[in-house]
């Protein structure tokens, strides 16, 4: 397997408090890489450390995040700015808040694509056309502003952003708790279908195993910043080992039965 990123032993504090602890994370070429875990267990955090974009008040403690040789922990700003959005793009829950509200949305495409590539006028309305397509949107589309797009069309869009520039790593996180589950299904197969076509590599957020189940080759477990449980999508939702795992799988909706919850801790 191609190996794309590396994440090796990190560990972050905010003051004393650890909020990731000794993670081990890879990202490899056409797979699904899924971390999840409930709200608080540090999944944003470890996709912000992979772009190097750990608030300033983050400790890093130890570790490595190893992309093409290079530690994104320790290169230059102005390297790391080539690579982000470029090489390695993300995708965030709120498609909303992420677009800019008082421009045309296919104006904020051509704005990344202007950033990052030196690109000539007619291949700029070609690659557009062909984003727009690549996402099922139609062109008329760009034309509008986010709130005249619902949240499923403005997270086509942000999509359509991410892989402007054809990276070698998607990070999503939790790209579709937003959105209604047909919806959301949809853009999850959108998502599929489009890395099997152009083979790289996604860390998909979650806190939801239906959607790891749809998703996900790999699956890290996160809890309190520590990875409890890590394998292969089939086994760790045929035998998951730890009891967290399973309580998570258990919180998976099915067809009939009551949403079951979290068991409540003393
Ligand atoms: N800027 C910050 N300052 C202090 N603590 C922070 C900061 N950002 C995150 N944390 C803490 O780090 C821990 C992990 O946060 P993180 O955002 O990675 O969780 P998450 O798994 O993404 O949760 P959610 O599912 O709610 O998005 C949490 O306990 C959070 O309170
Ligand atoms: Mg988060």
């Amino acid at each position: 397997m191609d190996k794309l990123l590396e994440i090796k032993d990190l560990t972050v504090n905010f003051g004393e408090k650890c909020v990731i602890d000794n993670v081990n994370v890879s990202i490899f070429a056409g797979r699904v890489t899924a971390l999840v875990g409930e709200s608080g267990s540090g999944k944003t955090l470890t996709a912000l450390a992979s772009l190097n974009l750990l608030p300033e008040a983050a400790l890093i403690k130890k570790g490595e995040v190893l992309f093409r040789g290079q530690d994104m922990l320790k290169i230059s700003e102005t390297e790391i700015r080539k690579i982000r959005g470029k090489d390695i793009s993300m995708v965030f829950q709120e498609p909303f808040t992420a677009l800019n509200p008082v421009m045309r949305v296919r104006d904020q495409i051509k704005e990344m694509l202007v950033i990052h590539k030196n690109i000539k006028k007619d291949e700029l309305d070609l690659r557009l056309k062909e984003l727009f397509s690549i996402v099922k949107l139609s062109e008329d589309t760009g034309f509008r502003y986010p709130h005249e797009l619902s949240g499923g069309m403005c997270q086509r869009v942000m999509i359509a952003m991410a892989l402007s520039c054809n990276p070698d790593i998607l990070i999503m996180d939790e790209p579709t708790t937003a959105l209604d589950v047909p919806v959301q299904k949809e853009i999850l197969d959108l998502v599929r279908q489009i890395q099997e076509e152009n083979n790289f590599g996604i860390l998909f957020i979650t806190h939801d195993f239906s959607v790891v189940n749809l998703m996900a080759d790999d699956v890290h477990v996160m809890k309190e910043g520590i990875i409890v449980e890590s394998g292969e999508k089939q086994d760790v939702l045929s035998a998951p080992k730890h009891e967290y795992t399973r309580h998570l799988i258990d919180c998976i909706p099915r067809l009939g039965d009551e949403r079951k919850r979290f068991p409540i801790q003393d």
